[in-house]
């Protein structure tokens, strides 16, 4: 069941070439400049019009859901908020008409995301899911949604789901761009076709196995760990820490790279790595910098590159190299050796990987 590997989560992450595929299979096709999501189209129409998006999710989720704002805000040029779903249906947020509603969740089943959207629901807001589960609550309770079709997750740690919630959300969001008229076709064109070769770029970069397995090595007693990224990067920040804490139960925190002088700067010494997610994009040269700041402090740098780069690798005491992919596409390659690193220290450290300590793969109560 586990198909020769020693945990579920190991036999996840390497499923992602697969999961990305599958879940693009039928709905995107590049050499006519299409895309098609069924379970939408009835309702596509108030994505393109609506005067906000708000997302709700938890988690590795709400990770997601983190880049899908980036995404809709470059491409269709609609205001997006991407809220806790725990903080959201308690707060009395103000949901107007013309707002439109995304929860996104694996199982479909979070207890706070189903109650956000039951609010929503309820002050007539339309709701869109991005779910995993077929069939699941959330599934259920939405208006219209696309299905990741990512397979069952077993391993607590939420992985291929992850990769398969940005493939569906940048499906959406390029779909909704195509409609309004925010992307050129050729634009459109271009990250059709980079999307296309994402599998193969996942596949590559889970090459980097071995070599993170011995990076792990090094770092596996390490009491703390930093990510830090900027923009499409920042959220896989967050996501790279949270694998780590999960599973490992070492502290790590995720920030935007530049953020981190105003505090986390502080726990800077020799003892601390600091894995930075710094691919060749149009925050490249700003994360050079945040680098250096880190390296005056003694900080031990991890590093994330895009391949053939020289300026980073000569700046940092490890590095892993993951393909070129256009920006807003980026986290579903950037993310693979920080799964890949979360998974080898908590192996190293004797823990149980595939049900953490205190976790539950569906979060059922409030
Ligand atoms: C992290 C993880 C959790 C879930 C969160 C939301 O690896 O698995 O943070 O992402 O509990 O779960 P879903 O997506 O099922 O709503």
């Amino acid at each position: 069941e586990k198909g020769g590997f020693e945990h579920f989560m190991l036999k996840e992450i390497f499923e992602q070439p697969r999961s990305i595929r599958d879940c693009m299979r039928g709905r995107l096709d590049s050499t006519q400049g299409r895309l098609v999501l069924g379970g939408l189209s009835e309702y596509i129409t108030k994505l393109v019009n609506a005067e906000r998006i708000l997302i709700v999710a938890c988690g590795t989720s709400w990770h997601a859901g983190l880049v899908a704002e980036y995404f809709f805000e470059e491409f269709c040029r609609i205001p997006v908020e991407v809220e806790y779903a725990s903080e959201f249906r308690y707060r009395n947020p103000v949901i107007r008409e013309g707002d439109v509603v995304i929860a996104i969740s694996q199982s479909g089943e979070t207890a706070d995301t189903l109650a956000a959207i039951e609010l929503a629901k309820s002050k007539g807001a339309i709701i869109f899911g991005v779910c995993n589960v077929v069939g699941s609550s959330i599934a259920r309770a939405t208006h219209a949604g696309a299905y990741t079709h990512a397979g069952p997750e077993i391993g607590v740690a939420s992985t291929k789901a992850f990769t398969a919630q940005l493939t569906v959300l940048s499906m959406i969001a390029l779909s909704v761009a195509q409609r309004k008229g925010t992307i050129t076709e050729q634009k459109l064109h271009e990250l059709l076709v980079e999307m296309e070769t994402i599998p193969a770029k996942v596949e590559k970069a889970l090459l980097l196995n071995d070599e993170i397995k011995k990076i792990s090595a090094l770092f596996k007693d390490s009491r703390n760990f930093i990510y830090l990224g900027r923009g499409y990067n920042f959220p896989v920040a967050l996501e790279g820490a949270l694998k780590l804490k999960e599973i490992s139960y070492i502290h790590a925190e995720g920030y935007p790279a530049a953020e981190m002088k105003h505090g986390p700067i502080a726990l800077i010494d020799e003892e601390m790595p600091v894995v930075f997610i710094a691919t060749r994009d149009s925050s490249y040269e700003k994360v050079v910098s945040n680098i250096q700041e880190v390296k005056a402090r003694k900080g031990r740098v991890i590093s994330v590159v895009t391949e053939g780069d020289k300026l980073i690798p000569a700046m940092s005491e490890f590095v892993v190299e993951v393909p070129a992919v256009h920006d807003a596409l980026m986290p579903l390659v950037s993310v693979i050796p920080l799964q890949l690193l979360s998974y080898h220290i908590a192996v190293m450290r004797g823990c149980n990987v595939d049900q953490p300590r205190n976790l539950a793969k569906s979060v059922t109560v409030e």
